[in-house]
Parts: structure tokens; C-alpha cells; sequence
């Protein structure tokens, strides 16, 4: 690595970084996404896995719970090992898991490899946000965070795309294709993007914060020269080391605090996390067939709308990335809630004007379907270019060096746990009544909006040494006494 680039090369290669460890956000969502292409498939009687309703929730939900553990883990095992070996047992894990799922001889043995592909997710969630905040230059550090967001609804809508096209060339999921079934071919599909990632992982330059821990400065500075332009690379140096504890890696013990027994910015970290699954994101994607049956689409048009959906979150990502290093992160996040409140209440409104058919399917009447269906929409837009990306730029920024990995582990399982608790719990809610699920989600839209004005701190252009573990807001910009 050169030792003083230029300017524009700076910024070129901390993008190229960026992308190389979002890539793992890429995985991330294709990995949550393929399994709705081949779960229908997998339950008919010609897969040869004939799965109850019960095992088929099974199917698609079993990798949250890997995610979980895998997040959990991530934390701990970056500070021992350093980022870039996570990054490649991710890739590995990720690997494993589709060639094992797409050759599953049992159910079981399939559970078993989505719950392994669940732990690369996990440990991806966990390691690009934090690695990601690690290299990137202050100013540019929510833009570059967002990347992983990006990647994210990439992922999502390349699954999606890959399991339409190879269910269409087979002539249907469930049907043999270059001598298997189309539906396993989808899940070994994910195994070019998986080494992709591990061979771009190796490419990467370890993170300049864990370096310095290790007492590694002389690589470390090599890092903060080339990649993140840093002028006074010394006065940086002792800067993070004042900040961490150099003795010791940092284990999940400092995250304590008095507050229920965490930090209180732990608790921020985790509330965040929890937010963004509660406002119900993931119904949306999960069970989007349903949704739009329900306001009056055919099959085939559901899966349309299910695609022109994803796309509108890839393309409103980019408009907060945009955004981001100039508004700053609250003010974006308190316009997010707002907009999921009100799109989520109309959307619980128009469905108390539901019927149910004889097949138990919800119709709405005209004009709620459109009023369902705009809502629907917004709410996407208003997630996408708001809590979708920022809670994990703030996840990888918002903790002090000394818990950064640890806290930023224990927010992201509790938000796969959360994950877990909205997409097994919907089809219950909804036998309760769809105005009722709509509503649960819009009263936790309202909730984000004061849990974000009263306890979340802007962390706009300030440095990541700036971090504290205080839950210090300033709502306003502070005035100075002449
Ligand atoms: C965020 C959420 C994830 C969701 C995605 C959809 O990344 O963390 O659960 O699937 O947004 O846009």
C-alpha cells in the first residue's frame, strides 16, 4: 500500500473497501430471501419432503435463529481474531450452507444448513457495520455505512430474481433441471457470491482499531495513511489507545452497566435494533403474496409487485446515502417514523374494511385496495431511506472503541431475535385480524419516533473516538454565552 495517496485515490479505495465488506450485507439478504422461491416447492409432495404447515414456517424461520447465535458470537471472536478472519469464516459458512441445502437428502438435514448459513449471516451483520465505521474517513462514515444496506436489498432482489428465473427455466420450482430439482439449484446459486466475498475478504486490510489493540501500530498506521487519509497518524494512534483497553481484548463482561444490567447505550443499541424489526419491515417481505392477493392481485402479479417493491427499496437506499452525511442521522430517523406511523395506520384503517372470502383470504373493498396498496408502498420508502440503513450505521458507529464489537453483537442478535418474534408471530396476528397486525406495528412506529427524539444522539462527522458510553442527547444546538 502506498504510503500517501492521493485525495481521489483515498476516496476511491475506502469505497472499494467498503464495497468488498458489504458484500457480506449482499449475502446477508440473498441468504434471508431464497428460501421464499424454494419453500413452496419444497412443501409439495414432488420434492420428496412433503413438509407440514407447521415444518414449512420451520423452513423459512430456522435460519433467524442461527443469525442470532452467529451475530452473538461475532462480536467476541473479531476482537480476538481480528475482522478479516470473521469476514472469511462468514464466506465459508455461507459456502457450506448453500451446497449442503441444496443437496439436503431430509428436512432436517436442511434445517441444519439454513441454521448454518444463519451463523454467516449473523457474523456478516456484525462485521461490516463494524468494519465498515472502522476504515471509513468521519465525513464520509454514514455514507459508506449505508453501502451495507444497499447490499442488503440487492441481495434480497437478486435471490428474488435468481429463484424466478431458474424456477421459469425448469418450468417450476419443484421440477427437474440439469438433473436436479430447480428449488435446489436456487440455494446453490448462493455459492458464487460466497467466494466472491472470502476471496475479496482476503484482499481487505484488517481494521486500523483492532490493530492498534494488538499493538500492531506500525500496520495500523499503514492503514490509517492509505486507506482512511489520516494526517497526523501518531496523534491518532494515541488518540484510539486511549480509548481502548490495550491490556485486555474486550469481552461481553464490559458491556455491564446499572441500567437492567447493561450500559445504557447498550440499551439504545438494542432498543434500535428492536424498532426497526417491530415496525413489521419483514411481514412485508416475507409474506408479501399474501398481502398483495389480499388487495385484489393474482398470483403472478403479486410476485410483479413483490419485485417492483424490492427495487424501490434498492432505489431509496440510495437516496439516503445521499442523504445521510448532510441531514445527519435523527432527523432522518424521526422523519422514518412519522411516515411508518401513518402509512402503517392507514394500512391497519383499510383492512378493518376487510371481508373474508370462503377460502379464508382477506378482500378489501375499492377504495381501501388502493389505499392499502399506496401505504403498503410508502411505508417501504419511508423504511428504506430511513431506519433500514441508519439503524446499522449507527450500530457501527455509536459505541466507544473499548465495546464497540461486543455491544454491536449483542444489538444485532437481539435484532435477529427480533426478527424471529415479528415473522413467526404475523400469521397468528393476522387469524386475529389484519387491522390488529398493522396496528401492533404502527403503535411501535409511534414509540420509535420518542424513543429516538429522547434518547438517540446525533453522530454526524464526529469521530469514532468521540463515542461515549453516556446517552447524552442535545436536541438542540447549544448556545453560547457572549
Ligand atoms: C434492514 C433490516 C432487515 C430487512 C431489510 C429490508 O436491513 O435489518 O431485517 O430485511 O432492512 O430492507
Amino acid at each position: 500500500m502506498s504510503a500517501t495517496p492521493s485525495g481521489s485515490a483515498l476516496k476511491g479505495r475506502v469505497i472499494a473497501i467498503s464495497i468488498a465488506a458489504a458484500l457480506g450485507g449482499f449475502l446477508f439478504g440473498f441468504d434471508t430471501a431464497v428460501i421464499n422461491g424454494a419453500v413452496d416447492a419444497l412443501a409439495g409432495a414432488g420434492s420428496g419432503f412433503d413438509l407440514g404447515v407447521g415444518l414449512k414456517g420451520f423452513a423459512v424461520s430456522s435460519a433467524l435463529i442461527g443469525c442470532a447465535v452467529g451475530a452473538w458470537f461475532a462480536g467476541p471472536l473479531a476482537n480476538r481474531y481480528g475482522r478479516i478472519p470473521i469476514m472469511v469464516a462468514a464466506a465459508i459458512l455461507f459456502l457450506v450452507s448453500s451446497i449442503g441445502s441444496g443437496l439436503a437428502f431430509s428436512v432436517v438435514d436442511l434445517i441444519i444448513w439454513r441454521v448454518v448459513g444463519g451463523l454467516g449471516v449473523g457474523a456478516a451483520s456484525v462485521i461490516a457495520p463494524a468494519y465498515i465505521a472502522e476504515v471509513s474517513p468521519a465525513r464520509m462514515r454514514g455514507r459508506l455505512g449505508s453501502l451495507q444496506q444497499l447490499a442488503i436489498v440487492t441481495g434480497i432482489f437478486v435471490a428474488l430474481l435468481s429463484d424466478a428465473m431458474l424456477a421459469d427455466v425448469a418450468g417450476g420450482a419443484a421440477e427437474p433441471l440439469w438433473g436436479l430439482y430447480a428449488w435446489r439449484w436456487m440455494f446453490i446459486a448462493e455459492a458464487i457470491p460466497a467466494i466472491v466475498y472470502g476471496v475479496m475478504a482476503l484482499r481487505l486490510p484488517e481494521s486500523p482499531r483492532y490493530l492498534v489493540a494488538k499493538g500492531q501500530l506500525e500496520k495500523a498506521s499503514e492503514v490509517l495513511t492509505a486507506v482512511t487519509g489520516t494526517v497526523d497518524v501518531d496523534a491518532k494512534i494515541k488518540e484510539i489507545t486511549g480509548t481502548i483497553n490495550t491490556e485486555r481484548s474486550e469481552s461481553l463482561r464490559d458491556l455491564r452497566g446499572n441500567r437492567f444490567g447493561l450500559k445504557p447505550i447498550v440499551w439504545v443499541g438494542i432498543l434500535l435494533s428492536v424498532f426497526q424489526q417491530f415496525v413489521g419491515i419483514n411481514v412485508i417481505f416475507y409474506y408479501s403474496t399474501t398481502l398483495w392477493q389480499s388487495v385484489g392481485f393474482g398470483e403472478a402479479q403479486a410476485l410483479t409487485i413483490t419485485v417492483i417493491t424490492s427495487v424501490t427499496n434498492i432505489v431509496v437506499t440510495i437516496v439516503a446515502i445521499l442523504l445521510v452525511d448532510k441531514v445527519g442521522r435523527r432527523i432522518m430517523l424521526l422523519v422514518g417514523s412519522v411516515g411508518m406511523t401513518i402509512s402503517l395506520g392507514l394500512m391497519a384503517l383499510a383492512f378493518s374494511f376487510g371481508t373474508l372470502d370462503s377460502a379464508g383470504a382477506v378482500t378489501l373493498p375499492d377504495p381501501w385496495s388502493t389505499v392499502a396498496l399506496i401505504c403498503a408502498n410508502a411505508f417501504v420508502v419511508f423504511f428504506g431511506a430511513t431506519w433500514g440503513p441508519l439503524v446499522w450505521v449507527l450500530l457501527g458507529e455509536m459505541f466507544p472503541n473499548s465495546i464497540r464489537a461486543g455491544a454491536l453483537a449483542v444489538a444485532a442478535a437481539a435484532q435477529w431475535a427480533a426478527n424471529f418474534f415479528i415473522s413467526t408471530t404475523f400469521p397468528a396476528f393476522a387469524q386475529i385480524g389484519l387491522p390488529f397486525a398493522y396496528g401492533f406495528y404502527a403503535f411501535f412506529a409511534l414509540l420509535s419516533f420518542f424513543f429516538v427524539y429522547f434518547q438517540v444522539a446525533e453522530t454526524k462527522g464526529k469521530e469514532l473516538e468521540e463515542m461515549s458510553e453516556d446517552v447524552k442527547v442535545e436536541r438542540r444546538p447549544r448556545r453560547t454565552r457572549a
